[in-house]
Parts: C-alpha cells; structure tokens; sequence
C-alpha cells in the first residue's frame, strides 16, 4: 500500500507561505495597470503591433478623434487610452471603396479567439496569482500538491493557466531553481478516460521500461511509492477539459489526484473543468482520502470585465476602430447572457465584417468607424441561433440524451420513440463514454426539462416508459452543435439496436 500524505487545505504548501513567496507577492501588479506600465513589460515582452512602421502609410496623416470628444473617450477607456489614437482610415491610402485588407486582417486577429495577447491579460490576475503562489510554494518545498480550476466555458481559465505555466519557469529561473518541467493534456483529445494515466507515464519515463502486467496507472503509483524510481524534477501537469474524466465511479479522477498524495511524488496537478458542479461530485471523496485539492473558481465576466478585455486587446492597433458605444453594447449584452469571452470577441469580430460590407456600398470617407448599429447586427447574429446556443449550454447528461435521440431518429429514421427507448439510447451512450447513466427518475425529470425547453415532445401514457417521444428540433443541429466535440461524436455514433 503507497503511504499516503496528507495535503489538505491547511497543510498545502500554498497554505504558508514561505519567505520568497511573501516577497513575491508584493510584486505581484494591480489588476487595472496602466499601459505600458514596467510591470507589464516584466510579464511579457510589449506586443508590436501588426500595422507598425508599415502601418503608419496606410493609416494617413494622424488627427484627433473629432468623433468623439475627450471627455467621453476618458469616461469610457479610463486608463486604458494613454494618448489619443489618429482617425482610422479603413480604406486605406490606395482605396476610395472598398476596405483596406490589410487592416481589416490585423483588426480581426486582435480579436480573435486564438490570438493570445501577448501584452499579459487584464481581469484574472488574482486568480492566477492564486494558482501561480501555490506552484511557488510547491516547488520550493519540493512537494507535490494538487488545484482544482473550475468555471463557465470562455471565463479565461486555460489562457490564465497557460500564462501562470509560462510564469512558474520564468520566476523559477529568476531564483536559480531547476525549473519544473510541463505537460499540458487537453481530454477532449483522449480516447478513453485512462489514457491520461499513460500520457503522464510517458513524459516521466525517458526509456520505455517493461511494465509486466501493470497498468499505466499502477506503474505511476509504484514509481511515486520508492524514493529510487521516484523523479526527482518537479513536474506541472495541466489537465484541461477534465470534464471528460468522469467515469461511472469517477475513479480516473480520484486516482488521478490521489497521485499527488504518494510520498514522492513531485507532481504538481492542474485539473480545470467547466462542470461548476463536478466539485460538488467528486470532492467531498477526495476530502475524505485526505487529498482535497484547493479550488479556485473562474467567475463569470462582468459587463465592465468584459469591456476592458476587449478594449486591452485592442490596444495593440493604432487607431480606434470602434465607437465607444458600440463595444458598451456588446459587453452588456453578452454579460447578461453568460459572460462568454468567446461570445464577446466573436461579436466584435461579426461587427467588423458587418461595416467591412456596409464601407464597400458607402462612398461617404467620413465613414470610419464601426458603430452601434454594426454592433446591434452582429450581436442579433450572434444570438439568434437559439438553438445552438441552447444545446451547447445544456447540462452534459442532457446533452446525452439529445444524442440518444439524435441516434435513434438518424438510424431507424422514426419519427417517434418511447421514453423507454431513448432510456436504453441513452444507457448505451452511458456504458460506452463510461459515463455514470443517472436513474429513471433523474432521466424523466430530464426529458420533462427538455420537453419544456422545446427540444422534444413528450406524450402521456400511463405507464412512463411508454409515454410518446418526438424530436422538436433538426438532428442536424444537434450535429453541428457538436462537430467538434469528440466526446459527443461518440456518442452520436452509437449503433442503435
Ligand atoms: N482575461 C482575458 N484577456 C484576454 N482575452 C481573454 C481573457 N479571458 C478570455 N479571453 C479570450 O477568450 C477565449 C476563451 O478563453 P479560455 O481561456 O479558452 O476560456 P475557458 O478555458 O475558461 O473556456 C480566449 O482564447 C481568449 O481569446
Ligand atoms: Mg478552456
């Protein structure tokens, strides 16, 4: 048996701070730092802006905004604007139509999801302060320990820890310590839940050694278990999307942790989920194995947060390419539906693309800006696919059974089926992710739930397993909501019998 130590809360190594990680902390930067200020450039070198030096051809003689007055500018931007941007010219100098490409191009990859900004990132600096003081401490006691992330999808975890990632090596470079080596896993991309086990091998194994009869996770356990096979360099393991380790009795998960807890063991775990309620699921047993990891949970965007990342993100182009207004709108909009990064910036970007169409019919120059009524389009854009919107938003069980559903109308082209039906549809999907199926009665409540949200009808029938099920919506836009899904494409891959 491995001898288990204990790393609850209080005995976490983050829970006392050392001397350095004290002396660190007030160096830590205030969340809302001016531009450019000396402790942005320490986090991340100055981002260079796509259009600089050849930009300043395309953008024309620099004038001050007339549009809008300064008052309001400071009012809206606060710090953010150190100095006023020159009128944007779209057009470019060579276009009297149509838009400048070029620009065009650089004003969307600023906005883009995948773009990561490079000049650090405004709204999530206690958080990550959080996680990084706790792989400070970690590291300096040489001790393994374990962090559960969770929150909404787009609330910025997988960027902020990416960026405490980056941290952690640099600060331990600073101090002349062997910096911890990395492994980022995304589940989404595992095939089973285990898998996750031989991912972790692998990157501690330098040679394939024969493994006998034990599995990946036994031989983790083993080398964690003996101070001579044990690594001796700490190891940083960010395991995003850990939703998808749940398995019926959410072993992967607590065996996952529990490697924490083996006496030389120097992992330092990561886990990051979505599922604001998977703690609630899985804690309260890893409480009572004495290895509860420390939670740190990503809330939701503001409207106000959501504004100041959109405006930080853009401060890396050379003009104002959106009236204030206009980016007021998106961040209260999207704030008030779910505070989705994502949601945000693909709103802008629509926005774009709307004034990109409308510039190309205008021959007015003094048109050049993208305004609230581009907004108020793109943001009808963005939430006008209910559907879509709806079933990515769903809970991960409902969601299932839309794929039993999906399943059973796809491949026996019915167009009804019974609740009993669809609950063995939904067992096999179960049995087949490794899934915990919830009871008959949770999977009633469920379909009821469904039934009201309009995605299904449901009959009445004396008995329940032969009240009448019809799909209310297209299959194919329970296809499309998960094309690139890879747990939900195997679901919706199961054979019906
Ligand atoms: N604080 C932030 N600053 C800048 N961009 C952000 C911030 N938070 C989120 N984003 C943007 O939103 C996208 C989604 O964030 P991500 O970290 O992937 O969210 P999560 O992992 O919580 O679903 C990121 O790719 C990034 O472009
Ligand atoms: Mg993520």
């Amino acid at each position: 048996m491995p001898t288990l130590r204990s790393a609850t809360a209080s005995q976490s190594p983050a829970a006392s701070p050392s001397p350095t990680m004290r002396s660190a902390k007030r160096r830590v930067t205030s969340p809302r730092r001016a531009a450019g200020s000396p402790d942005e450039s320490q986090l991340s070198s100055p981002h260079k802006s796509p259009l600089a030096g050849a930009g300043s051809g395309t953008i024309g003689t620099p004038k001050l905004l007339s549009a809008s007055p300064r008052s309001s500018r400071k009012r809206l931007y606060g710090d953010l604007v150190a100095a006023e941007k020159p009128k944007w010219n779209p057009r470019g100098k060579n276009s009297l139509c149509s838009a400048d490409p070029a620009q065009m191009q650089a004003v969307k990859e600023a906005l883009h999801v995948a773009t990561v900004p490079s000049s650090g990132l405004v709204c999530r600096d206690d958080e990550q302060n959080r996680v990084l003081e706790f792989c400070k401490a970690c590291v300096e006691q040489e001790q393994a320990g374990s962090l559960y992330v969770c929150g909404c999808p787009g609330t910025g975890k997988t960027l902020s820890i990416n960026k405490v990632k980056e941290s952690l090596a640099r600060w331990a470079d600073e101090m002349g310590m062997e910096t911890p080596d990395a492994l980022s896993i995304n589940c989404t991309g595992l095939a089973n839940a285990h898998e996750i086990f031989s991912k972790i091998l692998e990157k501690l194994q330098t040679r394939k050694k024969a493994a006998g009869k034990l599995s990946p996770l036994q031989q983790l356990q083993t080398m964690f278990c003996h101070k001579e096979s044990a690594p001796r360099r700490m190891l940083l393991v960010i395991v995003d999307e850990m939703d998808y380790l749940i398995t019926r009795d959410r072993a992967v998960l607590h065996d996952l942790f529990m490697l924490t807890t083996y006496q030389f063991s120097r992992c330092i775990l990561i886990g990051i989920a979505n599922a604001i309620d998977l703690a609630d699921r899985f804690l309260p047993k890893l409480e009572s194995l004495n290895c509860k990891p420390l939670v740190v949970t990503f809330r939701a965007y503001s409207k106000d947060q959501i504004s100041d990342i959109i405006k930080h993100r853009l401060k890396v182009l050379e003009y104002d390419v959106f009236e204030p207004m206009a980016l007021e709108f998106c961040a209260r909009k999207v704030a008030a539906a779910s505070g989705d990064m994502r949601k945000a910036l693909g709103a802008c970007r629509s926005a774009v693309e709307v004034f990109e169409a409308r510039l190309q019919e205008s021959s007015d120059q003094e048109f050049r800006v993208v305004t609230f009524d581009h907004m108020d389009i793109a943001l009808s854009k963005a939430f006008k696919s209910p559907v879509l919107d709806s079933i990515m938003c769903l809970p991960q069980h409902q969601q299932m059974v839309l794929c039993a559903l999906a399943n059973t109308f796809h491949h026996c082209k019915k167009k009804a089926t019974t609740l009993g039906e669809l609950n063995k549809s939904y067992i096999e999907i179960c049995r087949s992710t490794q899934v915990p199926a919830v009871g008959m009665l949770e999977f009633l409540n469920m379909c009821m739930v469904l039934s009201d949200q309009g995605f299904m009808k449901l009959g009445q029938s004396k008995e329940d397993k032969l009240r009448r099920v019809i799909l209310q919506i297209d299959i194919s836009d329970i296809n499309f909501a998960f094309k690139d899904n890879r747990f939900f494409q195997k679901c919706l891959q199961q054979p019906m019998f």
